[in-house]
């Protein structure tokens, strides 16, 4: 399958993005085909009506649209969704046609705090449903991040290893049965 990834704060030091850089690997590992948008590729403008789309807004809309699945790994601000990734979402929201409708999305979040970051997913999930998108009802959540993941983003404990791989595959089941394309 074609999967994208979006994701990781602007920090080049970012535990969202190594998880998810982590996550694709993984996915590649298994034979798919990745593309990520992460670090400077979400440095965008605010989106304004008038402003003229990104280069890499087009080039974000067409991954999306071509991919059976992806995978949004966030930060959690303020018990919600960094401005910089609703921002993207936002950009890419008002594409035609639009690259949500029907994509399979799997959250997760890495956070130092001890909810993962899972009240942030919340949001993601009002903001997926208002897309169009099918929000996988599973998500995966790493409490503690910065003890949690190796320098690679992999979970250290052999159990969240293997549950982060559980709820990937399970999601990349799922992708293949849904069969967006
Ligand atoms: C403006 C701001 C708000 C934050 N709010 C939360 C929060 O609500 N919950 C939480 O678990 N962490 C919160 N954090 C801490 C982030 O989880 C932490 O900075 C994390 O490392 C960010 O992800 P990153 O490592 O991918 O940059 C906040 C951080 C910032 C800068």
């Amino acid at each position: 399958m074609k999967l994208v990834f979006l994701g990781g704060s602007l920090r080049p030091a970012s535990l969202n993005r190594r998880l998810l850089q982590h996550l694709a690997r993984q996915a590649e590992a298994r034979g798919h085909f990745i593309q990520c948008f992460v670090g400077e590729d979400l440095r965008l403008p605010l989106y304004e009506d008038d402003l003229p789309t990104p280069a890499v807004v087009l080039r974000m809309a067409e991954a999306f649209r071509e991919a059976q699945g992806a995978v949004i790994v966030s930060p959690e601000y303020n018990a919600g969704i960094p401005g910089h990734l609703k921002n993207a979402v936002d950009w890419l929201s008002v594409q035609k046609p639009s690259p949500w409708t029907g994509l399979p999305v799997l959250l997760a979040a890495a956070s130092p705090g001890a909810f993962g970051g899972s009240r942030g997913l919340m949001t993601w999930r009002a903001t997926l449903a208002n897309l169009g998108a099918w929000g996988a009802p599973g998500a995966l959540t790493i409490p503690r991040a910065h003890e949690a993941l190796d320098a690679e983003g992999a979970p250290v404990e052999a159990r969240y290893a293997q549950e982060a791989l559980r709820v990937l595959e399970g999601f990349l089941e799922s992708a293949a049965r849904l069969d967006r394309g």
